[in-house]
């Protein structure tokens, strides 16, 4: 399996790497931070792809390097707490960058082999429409509006897409706002749960992770 993860760097996105080392063929990591995806990818003997999965540019030329996929990962993501008045427009852009844009992206550059599963880390809308967090909700349910599309634009090239539904995990995404939850699954546990779903034989469209 030629397999990518996007974020490979974040919490979750690491254990996931863990977990999938020596399972598939090849894994390719990528996130921004290069020396620490260096180090990850060393250890893993896996291959590190660093992106700012804002720019086209980088994207298109990871999509290159990493060839036909069989399974991607898209693991990027970013949080922070502010109301609809105070919230920034470069707060906005971050999280749509890291939310949305990159999933964008990554649909519209990255080739799949017939029978490819991708997985998007999602949330459940309910625990996210609340005060404070509007940029995030905005951003987490648009890339799940575009996991939709994308189901229906590749079915003939054979993709299969999961939304993986996670309530709350405990990443450094949390440390915008204030620290995880006591209830937050450690990501090792969260990874075992969200490979489950998604190398299942067929993928679920959506896999829940509580
Ligand atoms: N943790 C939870 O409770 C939870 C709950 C529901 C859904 N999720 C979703 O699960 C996914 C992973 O979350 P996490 O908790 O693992 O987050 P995390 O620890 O904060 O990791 C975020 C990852 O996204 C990457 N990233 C952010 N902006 C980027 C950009 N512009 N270009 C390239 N990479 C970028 C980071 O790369 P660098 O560190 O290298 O910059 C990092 O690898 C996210 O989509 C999140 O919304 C998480």
């Amino acid at each position: 399996m030629n397999t990518l993860i996007l974020g490979a760097t974040g919490g979750i996105g690491q254990a996931l790497a863990r977990a999938l080392a020596g399972r598939v063929e090849r894994l390719w990591l990528s996130g921004r931070n290069a020396p620490k995806l260096g180090e990850l990818a060393r250890s893993l003997g896996a291959e590190a792809v660093p992106a700012e999965l804002g720019s086209g540019l980088e994207v298109a030329s990871l999509a290159q390097e990493v060839g036909p996929l069989d399974l991607l990962i898209y693991a990027a993501g970013a949080a922070h707490k502010a109301s609809l008045r105070e919230e920034s427009q470069d707060g906005l852009e971050h999280l749509f960058t890291a939310n949305l844009g990159g999933c964008f992206l990554a649909l519209k550059y990255l080739a799949f082999n017939p029978g490819a599963r991708v997985a998007l880390l999602g949330v459940y809308p309910d625990f996210v429409t609340v005060p404070g967090l509007g940029a995030y909700a905005a951003t987490k349910l648009g890339a799940e509006a575009l996991l939709q599309t994308a189901r229906k634009e590749f079915r003939r090239e054979g993709v299969r897409f999961t939304l993986v539904r996670l309530l709350a995990v405990a990443t450094g995404l949390w440390a915008p706002l204030g620290g995880p939850p006591k209830t937050a699954l450690p990501p090792e546990a969260a990874a075992e749960r969200i490979l489950q779903g998604l190398l299942a034989e067929p993928p679920p469209e959506v896999w829940e992770v509580r």
